[in-house]
């Protein structure tokens, strides 16, 4: 079918949308604020950029857009605006867990549309969203005559940054997944980066380049290919193509966030308002908490996944996990190795892991039995090793095993060399993808959706970036993907002093993160070894704070709390979910203050942490409620505290406090601060 152009247009948007023809529409759209401006531009040649200015400073330069095709014509040149619809948006919705409740979405929205001037008659979508937070736009192309099915073999867009802008980054597509140490240095350096990454510019405007909504499509790498031009680069499918889709179809959202400041990144809702609402309905049976499990002492060599005599998940050992969880209010246990398949090299072996037969020494009814006597579930665990074959084989039996012992949370794991997830396809061939690649993506949301049906919500450890798809499926509760704690253990060099002082303005950005804070045994290799956590005590505790997760862990071996039992009360205390969340001061890879009130409560919580610095601080508590006075529980480091020599140098004070005080706040290099605010009685 042909449609006349206008027609068309019409049709699909509505008559009632504030309509402007080619001629009279502005190229340009603003910020609800003013501060953000986004250009659409189009030269002589028909190929289409777009510019970003913030308070006048042009922050993107004129940067390419575009679509190329396999077998069809591209969406890249001898295009022109023919129209163009505008809408303002300014509403509220709520999260059912989170980081704050309310989220409120307010933007300017422009829906280009551009026709082919030559060729075959081609429509593409250009849909830009301007938030005071940020930019996200994507690509939109209707069904249309010249497009049934298409492979996309790349995507053409560009982020053209200024000179002189530098760069938080790790790189893209890389062996080891996301899980680098982040790299601080002018962008010049970057051959390929992953998102979100972060910049700032010489002006003091901080920036993040990453997407939202990534679904049915691959992620994408910052790839330079000329100087300061950062091209987007898909994710291969392992048949070469980016991705494989018919019309109509959306592209995840390309998304700019804008900040004059680094915590101003912080508190950005930018990625989860690009994201659809709730498909789910009903996510009560999402449940927010903490956990403890049987796992850190494998990461020490302590204790195996594998059978034998190291054998970590037991019954009797998971029984005693119960027992201290119970004990101290956790919500969770989880037990890795329970199930068969990890013997041998399991990094390698993802097709003979079963994920419903257990190891004879665990019993797995008894188990959970015994938990929920003592109101302690279990939290399951799927290792695939990247297989996801094997895993999709299983995945139904898994889940109903799961859903029929009363757990709540699966833990899954993608170990697996980066493009070395294992696929074997319809001819029975085996297949290598990316953890990011469009089949992979798919994978993703399947388990989503398998685990949903039986209210059951995943965290992912290995998974795909976070674009904020825990709106749309709040089932997915927390992942990985990045350098956690678990390279404090044994098997790798340390994450550096500065690594979460880092990872809070690039790769939290993206969502929550199950870090796994709270190591105690600092020095768990010895005094002088270099395997140790960089880190003092009170860092470990404003981490609970600092990275938000709406599933957190004590992470380690119940034992190492006794020792420090008044710190580790923070950690029983401390609550998951909150009703609002302010990032107070920061500056990225340095330091960060973070406030957040609990949700379904009145207190107030505040982590701070610092890299190898001593910093001092002084935070004004206005904050809190204005009619209340309250309680602090104040845990800091001491006065000789230093992550290197005197880790475990710190000081429990309460103080009364109001909003109208300054705190000082003093942080020790590689130290942190946690306070817990309860209110006491009304202000006089
Ligand atoms: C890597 C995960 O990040 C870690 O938490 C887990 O213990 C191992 N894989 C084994 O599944
Ligand atoms: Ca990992």
């Amino acid at each position: 079918m042909k449609w006349p152009k206008r027609a068309l247009y019409i049709f699909l948007l509505g008559a009632a949308a504030a309509f402007a023809s080619a001629a009279e529409e502005p190229s340009g759209i603003q910020s609800p604020d003013g501060r953000t401006g986004f250009s659409l531009e189009l030269d002589g040649s028909g190929i289409p950029r777009y510019a970003v200015t913030f308070d006048g400073e042009t922050i993107i330069r004129p940067s390419r857009l575009g679509l190329r095709f396999a077998l069809h014509v591209s969406l890249e040149r001898d295009l022109e605006v023919v129209a163009r619809v505008d809408k303002t948006n300014d509403t509220t919705w709520q999260q059912p867990w989170g980081e704050r409740r309310v989220v409120r979405d307010h933007y300017n929205e422009a829906l280009w549309e551009l026709r082919s001037t030559r060729g075959p008659d081609r429509v593409l979508r250009l849909r830009v969203r301007v938030h005071d937070d940020g930019i996200g736009f994507r690509y939109e192309v209707p069904e249309q005559e010249a497009y049934g099915s298409v492979d996309i073999v790349d995507e053409l867009t560009e982020f053209f940054l200024p000179d002189d802008a530098h760069a938080w980054w790790i790189p893209g597509r890389a062996w080891n997944r996301y899980e680098h140490v982040y790299q601080s240095t002018p962008i010049d350096a970057i051959a390929l980066a992953h998102t979100p990454m972060t910049l700032q510019l010489p002006g003091g405007t901080h920036i993040s380049l990453h997407e939202a909504a990534l679904v049915d499509y691959a992620g994408y790498t910052l790839d330079q290919r000329r100087p300061g031009v950062f091209k987007t680069n898909l994710a291969p499918r392992s048949d070469g193509m980016r991705v494989r889709t018919k019309t109509p179809f959306v592209t995840p959202w390309r998304t700019i966030q804008v900040s004059p400041d680094a915590a101003g990144l912080l508190n950005s809702s930018l990625v989860l308002n690009l994201n659809d609402a709730n498909v789910l309905g009903d996510v009560s049976w999402v449940e927010p908490g903490k956990y403890v499990g049987i796992w850190w002492a494998m990461h020490l060599n302590e204790k195996t996944w594998g059978s034998g005599t190291k054998h970590g998940a037991t019954t009797d050992n998971t029984r005693r996990h119960i027992d201290f969880a119970a004990q101290h209010g956790f919500d969770g246990v989880l037990v890795e190795g329970w199930n068969t398949g990890w013997d041998g090299d399991w990094f390698n072996n993802g097709a003979i892991f079963s994920f419903t037969e257990s190891y004879p020494d665990f019993d797995i009814e008894a188990v959970a039995d015994y938990g929920r006597q003592r109101g302690v579930r279990l939290v399951g665990h799927h290792e695939t090793s990247g297989h996801i074959s094997n895993y999709e084989e299983q995945m139904e039996d898994a889940f109903d095993l799961y859903e029929s012992l009363g757990v709540r949370q699966v833990k899954t794991g993608y170990v697996a060399d980066g493009g070395g997830i294992q696929r074997v396809d319809e001819n029975g061939v085996m297949q290598y993808e990316w953890h990011d690649s469009q089949i992979v993506v798919n994978h993703f949301e399947h388990v989503l959706k398998e685990a949903a049906r039986r209210r059951i919500s995943i965290n992912t450890h290995e998974p795909v970036k976070d674009t904020g798809l825990r709106r749309t499926y709040p089932n997915w509760i927390s992942r990985e993907g990045a350098r956690g704690q678990e390279y404090n253990a044994a098997w790798a060099k340390p994450n550096p002093v500065e690594h979460n002082a880092t990872l809070v303005y690039t790769r939290m950005l993206s969502g929550p993160m199950d870090f796994t804070p709270g190591i105690f045994d600092l020095l768990h290799q010895g005094p002088r070894s270099e395997f140790r956590v960089q880190s003092t005590l009170m860092h470990q505790l404003a981490l609970y704070v600092v990275f938000y997760s709406p599933i957190q862990m004590a992470a380690d071996l119940p034992e190492n709390y006794s020792k420090y039992s008044d710190a580790f009360q923070f950690i029983v205390d401390v609550p998951t979910d909150w009703e609002e969340s302010d990032a107070l001061l920061g500056e990225v890879g340095k330091f960060v203050v973070f406030a957040r009130s609990e949700r379904g409560g009145d207190d107030w919580y505040l982590g701070a942490i610092t890299d190898e610095v001593a910093r001092e601080f002084e935070v004004p508590l206005s904050f809190l409620a204005d009619d209340r006075r309250y309680e602090a529980t104040i845990y800091r480091d001491g006065e000789d505290a230093n992550w290197q020599t005197r880790p475990f140098d710190y000081v429990i004070e309460r103080r009364i406090v109001d909003r109208n005080q300054i705190l000082e706040l003093a942080l020790a290099a590689g130290g942190g601060a946690a306070i817990r605010f309860r209110p006491v009685t009304k202000a006089e």
